[in-house]
């Protein structure tokens, strides 16, 4: 058998990590979310997600991966309890869902980078999207993004994945922080900044039940949970690495890259109408940014500029999300990666394919994913490492680290309960949400 690829260097991981984690989530999602969920309320509650919940989960997935050094289905078999690879599995499919619709939007920033060059969307923001997002210019945009995605991932761990995100990650975090620079010189800045900056704890405490699974369900997608990628990532890293010094990294990165995306897209909304146009479904984000640019001084290189990070960002993502089924396929089966690559990345591309004709199947295949798939796979996990896994296997997660045995068994007791009761609140308020969505006609 073909020797397993490993990461050339620590730093070579983190990129990678770093940028499966920063994506679509943080630039886009983030702060809409946040807009549309109180402001400051949403993000504390979002803050304490990442890391009391998400950054414990990252432990998780790292544990098994490492210890399995297989893909995501086989690393449980590795471990000792091949009856769970389900699990695996499940990640594994909610990869190629999410690599879908993930990629239909990547289109969608495509055909925003054109529009920024050649003004197309500067008259009118909304009828531009409505060009853009559906029919066959989204279908042509979902193609070429996945084929930029295959040709990352087939070229292989090292040479491919490691090598694009060194250079992405830098960019987009240059990009941003001179987008936020000039952001800091708009009209609307401070109320921007007042809104996104401070909470309102009543508000917190009067609409918890809506406000806390949409920031579960941010938490562990920016970070990459429940999907299987970190599982496979952390299966190409070295025994003497820190697995929390590592995540600690990966975390505090992926956050300080969201809250970098709200001091860019809060002035903006703010000097252009107010947050209140912000909230609502997938298209309002593109919308309310694209009229912004339309209507600021030099939007037009702007926009091109913020469209660029937006899809750097999307595809240090998707590469990842491909990288899970293409690492079981080509291990299990033996095909060669890059064919792998170009089969799984063709199949992927023809279930998105709905995700083209509007944005009601999108928002469908994404509430799938957030309130269902994703917290049953961290449920799963937590259960499975804080439950079932014997000691050894936990153990993993202080090797190679300086932490100590008290660390680690804090960290089990976490994972055994109190990952699993939020993560179940989370489950029942989001399941009961998609059932109240299906039961109301408000997807299809
Ligand atoms: N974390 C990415 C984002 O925030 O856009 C999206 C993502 C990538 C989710 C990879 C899940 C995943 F496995």
């Amino acid at each position: 058998m073909a020797q397993r690829e490993t990461w050339t260097s620590r730093i070579g991981f983190i990129f990678a990590a770093v940028g499966s984690a920063v994506g679509l989530g943080n630039i886009w999602s983030f702060p809409f979310q946040t807009a549309a969920n109180g402001g400051a309320a949403f993000l504390v509650v979002y803050l304490l997600a990442v890391f009391l919940i998400g950054f414990p989960t990252m432990m998780v997935e790292f544990v098994i991966g490492r210890r399995g050094e297989q893909n995501p289905i086989a690393s449980f078999g590795k471990i000792g309890y091949g009856n769970w690879s389900f699990t695996g599995g499940l990640g594994l499919f909610s990869s190629l869902i999410t690599l879908s619709f993930y990629s239909v939007v990547g289109g969608w920033v495509l055909s925003y980078i054109l529009g920024s060059a050649t003004g197309a969307y500067f008259g009118d923001a909304g009828a531009y999207f409505g060009s853009v997002a559906s029919g066959p210019t989204a279908i042509g945009g979902h193609l070429v993004f996945m084929v930029l995605t295959i040709g990352i991932v087939a070229s292989g761990v090292t040479d491919g994945i490691e090598r694009a995100t060194k250079v992405m990650i830098p960019g987009v975090l240059l990009l941003l922080v001179a987008l936020a620079g000039w952001a800091t010189t708009l009209d609307g800045a401070a109320e921007g900044y007042s809104y996104y900056l401070s909470p309102d704890f009543g508000v917190i405490a009067s609409n918890f039940g809506s406000i806390v699974p949409p920031a579960m369900g941010q938490a562990f997608f920016t970070l990459s949970l429940g999907f299987s990628v970190m599982i496979a990532y952390s299966s190409y890293l070295g025994r003497d690495d820190s697995l929390p010094a590592d995540g600690g990294a990966i975390v505090v990165v992926n956050t300080l890259i969201a809250l970098l995306a709200g001091f860019v897209v809060f002035p903006i909304l703010f000097a252009t109408g107010g947050a209140e146009g912000a909230g609502g479904g997938a298209g309002t984000a593109f919308v309310a940014l694209a009229g912004a640019f339309g209507s600021l001084p030099a939007g037009g290189i702007i926009g091109f500029f913020f469209f660029a990070v937006l899809l750097f960002a999307a595809l240090s993502s998707s590469i990842s999300l491909l990288e899970v089924p293409v690492s079981y396929v080509s291990e299990n089966y033996g095909y060669k990666r890059s064919t792998t690559a170009v089969a799984m990345g063709g199949l992927i591309a023809v279930i998105g394919v709905p995700a083209t004709f509007g944005t009601s199947w999108l928002g469908f295949y994404n509430d799938l994913v957030f309130k269902l798939l994703l917290p049953i796979s961290v449920l799963l996990l937590a259960v499975f490492v804080g439950w079932v896994a014997d000691r050894e296997a936990v153990d993993e997660l202080g090797r190679g680290s300086s932490v100590g045995e008290s660390f680690t068994s804090a960290w089990l007791w976490w994972v055994r309960l109190v990952v699993p009761v939020a993560v179940i609140v989370t489950l029942y308020l989001g399941v009961e949400a998609l059932y109240t969505g299906l039961a109301s006609g408000a997807y299809f």
